[in-house]
């Protein structure tokens, strides 16, 4: 478990930006098309409606930007473009190429496949190229999973879903935010849940939901101990976004209490690399978080990934 050295540069997140596409499908209308129905959803995932459409690189200029235009930094000044995603828009090359030219950056640009997860493996990195020298770094989480949607399968077509959040992280003088993390994978897991190039995801929702229980309530304590935490500190969790039931099953696990939980999925579905940046900047952009509160990012995801980080919120 990896302790932040004390002398190490840490950062903090100076702005952030949320996008969602304009199509609204609620469960109502996935249940004219297959045999489901929106109570169902309701229940069993805690969905009511998802935003569809878009590309990874759309979303992700449109979040970036405003993220940018937040912390008042000019475009040309930052020094590296992380884009969380499982959907590039291309095979070759990574889609933070078309981000950083929509952008207008000119700087280090590269993607992260790590799932849900991924977003807080970015931020991670992020942490990482500050403490070697980098200054101002743009995050991104964004996933366009409609597009390896198979929109007749009720078991994934109900949860999947478009969207994407940014966050600038800058280097600073003294104690940062970033306190304690985690990332880990279990590759024997991938079978789990898969999407061959060019086709459509295949999951094992039980399986699934049995083992992420298990590896977020792991990869958090992970972080929270490094951290020098524990769980009665955490103000805030920004949890993955995939089901309110395996949100509650973690936070009941780490005895947290679900009104320290952000949840958005209800809106949003579960958008992946997004999922996680849309509910914690929810949570700010609605006043949940002052400087100084103890926010767990906690995410699972494909690989079968889990990642964690412990921060202590600086409002900007
Ligand atoms: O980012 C990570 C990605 N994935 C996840 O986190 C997914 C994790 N898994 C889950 O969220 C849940 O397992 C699901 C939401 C996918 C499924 O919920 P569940 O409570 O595990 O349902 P189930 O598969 O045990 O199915 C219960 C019943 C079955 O009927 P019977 O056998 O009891 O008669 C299913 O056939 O519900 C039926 N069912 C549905 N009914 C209406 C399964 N899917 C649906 C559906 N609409 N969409």
């Amino acid at each position: 478990m990896p302790i932040i050295p004390k002398t190490a540069i840490n950062g903090a997140i100076t702005g952030w930006g949320r996008a969602l596409p304009e199509k609204v499908v609620t469960n109502s209308d996935l249940a004219k098309t297959m045999d489901t129905s929106d109570e169902w959803i309701r229940e069993r995932t805690g969905i009511e409606r998802r935003h569809i459409g878009g590309t990874t690189a759309s979303l992700s200029i449109e979040s970036g930007r405003k993220a940018i235009e937040m912390a008042g930094v000019d475009p040309s000044t930052i020094d590296a473009l992380i884009l969380s995603t499982t959907t590039p828009d291309r095979t070759v090359p990574a889609t933070s190429a078309a981000v950083q030219h929509g952008l207008g950056l000119r700087c280090g640009a590269f993607d992260v496949n790590a799932a849900c997860s991924g977003f807080v493996y970015g931020l991670v990195t992020a942490h990482g190229l500050i403490a070697i020298g980098m200054k101002k770094i743009l995050v991104i989480g964004t996933d366009t999973l409609s597009r390896i949607t198979d929109w007749s399968d009720r078991n994934t077509a109900i949860l999947f879903a478009d969207g994407s959040g940014a966050a600038v992280v800058e280097a600073v003088e003294g104690p940062g935010q970033l306190l304690g993390w985690d990332i880990d994978a279990d590759g024997s897991l991938e079978d789990l849940l898969y999407a061959e190039i060019g086709g459509t995801l295949y999951m094992e929702g039980k399986e699934v939901f049995r083992r992420a229980v298990r590896i977020m309530v792991d990869s958090a304590e992970k972080s929270l101990k490094a951290a020098g935490l524990t769980t009665s500190d955490v103000a805030l969790v920004a949890p993955h976004q995939a089901n309110l039931r395996i949100i509650e099953a973690a936070c009941k696990r780490l005895d947290i209490p679900m009104s320290k939980a952000a949840w958005v999925g209800n809106e949003t579905g579960n958008t992946s690399s997004a999922s996680i940046p849309l509910a914690l900047f929810d949570a700010a952009d609605n006043n949940r978080l002052k400087t100084g509160d103890i926010v767990l990012l906690v995410g699972f995801g494909a690989g079968m990934t889990a990642a964690s980080a412990v921060i202590k919120w600086k409002q900007p």
